[in-house]
């Protein structure tokens, strides 16, 4: 597997970086995830925007432009002998002695590695996942997508210990989002999607089932979901770029509708896999 690692590709097992890194010691970063499918990357220029959004939301500048970033991000795609993948891209604010504030004239890190891309499988979408619900006690700016995931991490882990595939969030009894994805909900034919905020991180896949949405009439709309509204629906999905659209099934043990993956659900698989598939053939 070859990695990038500031300018230089290399073996993974070959990139190395200071213990100093104040990735390592304060968890101050950000990062992407882009899924490629047959070495193309999908939604890159939405991934980069993003990934400009979460630097400037740190307060780091970026050590590069978007075309020098598509060009290497293009470059360890084309480098890895696995066709289906995951790029991870992540920031940091450089190497300096320990102190909070930051440091003046050093250089961000920047590391890149692509692992073969794990999608949901057929059985898993054809049967839906469980979720349990958690109170969201992340911090007020889950907008960036920053590489300090400790509330994330034991968040999705409560999920693990239940046999479950995701933590679904709530903030002061209102949908936020999943540990590790966004959350939709179906009532009574109608696609419900909590508003962009500081309090979610807009999902490139949420923003793409509510362009599919627009695009072929399906009634949706943005807006706070209450907690009733959570366990009242008819469906729930989760969604992100590797998961795709993903039925929950069981929340909190008790079924979700019907408990099997809702006919909008599969629609939206359905519409979500044209679009990728046009896409990546154009
Ligand atoms: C907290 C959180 N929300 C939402 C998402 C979904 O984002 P995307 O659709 O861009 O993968 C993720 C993805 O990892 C996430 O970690």
């Amino acid at each position: 597997m070859i990695a990038y690692l500031n300018g230089q590709f290399l073996p993974l097992a070959e990139a190395k970086i200071s213990v100093l890194d104040r990735g390592f010691v304060f968890g101050d970063g950000i990062y992407e995830l882009v899924p490629v499918y047959s070495k193309k990357p999908f939604r890159l220029d939405e991934h980069l925007r993003r990934l400009q959004g979460s630097l400037d939301g740190i307060r780091l500048a970026s050590p590069h432009g978007v075309a020098e970033w598509r060009e290497r991000i293009l470059k360890l795609i084309a480098l890895q002998d696995f066709a289906d993948q995951s790029v991870y891209i992540q920031i940091t604010r450089g190497v300096a002695p320990r102190d909070h504030a930051f440091p003046q004239g050093v250089p961000p890190t920047v590391f890149m590695f692509s692992q073969p891309l794990v999608t949901a499988t057929a059985e898993q979408k054809a049967a839906g996942v469980c979720a349990i619900s958690m109170a969201d006690n992340r911090w007020l700016r889950c907008n960036l997508k920053a590489i300090s995931l400790l509330a994330n991490i034991l968040l999705r882990q409560q999920a693990v210990d239940a046999g479950c595939a995701e933590t679904v969030m709530l903030r002061d009894g209102y949908l936020t989002e999943g540990a590790a994805s966004n959350i939709f909900v179906v009532k009574d034919g109608v696609l419900l999607a909590p508003p962009p905020s500081n309090l979610i991180l807009t999902g490139i896949t949420y923003d793409l089932v509510l362009e599919l949405a627009a695009a072929h009439g399906i009634p949706h709309e943005v807006r706070v979901i209450s907690e009733a509204e959570v366990r009242n629906a008819d469906e729930l999905w989760m969604t992100s770029s590797t998961k795709e659209i993903m039925a929950i099934v069981k929340l909190d043990g008790v079924p979700v509708g019907a408990g099997v993956p809702g006919p909008l659900a599969q629609r939206m698989d359905a519409l979500y896999q044209t679009f990728k598939h046009q896409v990546m053939r154009a």
